[in-house]
């Protein structure tokens, strides 16, 4: 058995009762934190934690570990419940296009964008695609994140989509992170199926979701619904024959346009729309009167200079919010947690509260986690990371760009 004793910690972050699934409207304004307190760890599980001035939560001192945490914070580690992190090559030169003057949809309409991405998924080998993955996940873990939602969606090919999702089958069975897999086959039209949109839709419904429910590749389902994607009535239909093998959808909808994404999401019982960049009145009111957790992605709007989702107004309107990465190489080259929330900080004007809540609890919600992730709670993973001596939360958003994490411990191991 391994034990750790986490004392003299400055401030503890986040601590919840396990009941609590997520936070919404006003809630999020209010971020539960103990100051002066310890935090004790038995295995991979949290055992108990206190105020320092009522010690004596631990009686057995043997192989104890014990970690002075004086001045420093303690927080659950990020859940990142949107990324992209299996992709074969990096694509600067799209950056440099955009530095010129092309947009997004100019560059992905001359076979830049996911089809460039797709092109080089498919002529990477299995092997490299998960060394070079598995480096990714060293670096964000190393920036607090402790989950992570990976997706398919560069392959576009039977054998590429495939090939994917065992990469990410493979992470799962050996990274001590948590992952979940989204099976995100709807991504872009292939190139090869341009005059022929119905037979990929067949090619996705008929060919890839029974292999993917036989080798058990996929947790969630996903569509990207947008102008020159993937039309509401084409999401729709993949949602639905996704939910009959058993998978959860979790959307990208409303990046650039309005086109009744959010409404296919709230039909087919979305565990999460994600984007929001572009929201009418209408699509901000039917959320308000669904489950579906928004989840926004700053660090996108901030790379593309496109609009921010407008996270104030959809908790005014009594909205809960998840904030993630979208780590990729073609919209959000960063898999860094702390600067999604300076950004969520900066540019949607959350509060530190605010945002520290969209990236915990509210985020573990979004990957069907939050039983075991996203608190500081009783029986909860221990997957906790020790900041820099800091004086208070809204250091962290605030400091942005500096590395804040001391340490951060997965499953109860110190890495
Ligand atoms: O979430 N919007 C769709 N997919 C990704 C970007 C994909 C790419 O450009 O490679 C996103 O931003
Ligand atoms: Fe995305």
């Amino acid at each position: 058995m391994s034990r750790i004793l986490i004392k003299n910690i400055k401030e503890l972050v986040q601590v919840l009762d396990a009941n609590v699934r997520k936070l919404s409207g006003e809630e999020m304004s209010n971020l539960s934190t103990i100051k002066d307190a310890w935090l004790a760890i038995e295995d991979d599980i949290i055992i108990a934690y206190g105020e320092m001035k009522d010690w004596g939560g631990i009686t057995d001192w043997t192989d104890l570990e014990v970690i002075d945490a004086s001045g420093k914070m303690v927080f659950p580690t990020w859940c990142d419940s949107h990324t992209h992190i299996v992709f074969a090559k990096t694509r600067e030169e799209e950056f440099v296009d955009r530095i010129k003057g092309l947009t997004y949809q100019e560059i992905a309409a001359k076979g830049g964008g996911i089809l460039n991405s797709a092109k080089k998924l498919q002529a990477a080998s299995e092997e490299d695609l998960y060394n070079d993955t598995l480096n990714r996940i060293k670096e964000i873990q190393i920036t607090g994140t402790g989950a992570v939602e990976i997706k398919s969606g560069y392959g576009l090919s039977l054998d590429a989509e495939l090939k994917m999702l065992r990469v990410i089958k493979r992470l799962k069975e050996n990274c001590d992170i948590t992952i979940k897999a989204n099976f995100l086959g709807a991504h872009a039209i292939p190139a090869e199926y341009k005059e022929n949109r119905r037979g990929y839709i067949d090619l996705i419904i008929n060919e890839m979701l029974p292999i993917i429910e036989k080798e058990n590749l996929a947790d969630f389902i996903d569509t990207f619904c947008e102008t020159n994607y993937y039309t509401p009535e084409e999401t729709n239909e993949i949602l639905e024959a996704g939910t009959k093998i058993g998978l959860t959808p979790k959307i990208h909808v409303n990046q650039f346009t309005s086109i009744g994404g959010i409404q296919v999401g709230i039909k087919n019982k979305a565990l999460s729309v994600d984007h929001l960049e572009v929201m009418t009145e209408k699509d901000i009111a039917d959320l308000a009167q669904s489950n579906v957790m928004p989840t926004l992605l700053p660090s996108c709007s901030f790379f593309l200079t496109i609009p921010y989702a407008p996270a104030k107004q959809l908790i005014e309107k009594g909205l809960p919010i998840a904030l993630a990465t979208d780590f990729n190489p073609g919209s959000t080259p960063s898999g860094n947690m702390c600067f999604v929330l300076s950004l969520a900080c900066i540019n949607m004007k959350l509060t530190p509260e605010q945002a520290i809540n969209a990236a915990t609890i509210n985020a573990a919600y979004a990957m069907g986690l939050e039983k075991t992730h996203g608190s500081i709670s009783v029986g909860k993973k221990a997957n906790v990371f020790i900041t820099n001596e800091m004086n208070s939360i809204a250091h962290l958003p605030y400091y942005f760009g500096h590395n804040q994490i001391e340490e951060v411990i997965i499953n109860g191991k110190r890495t």
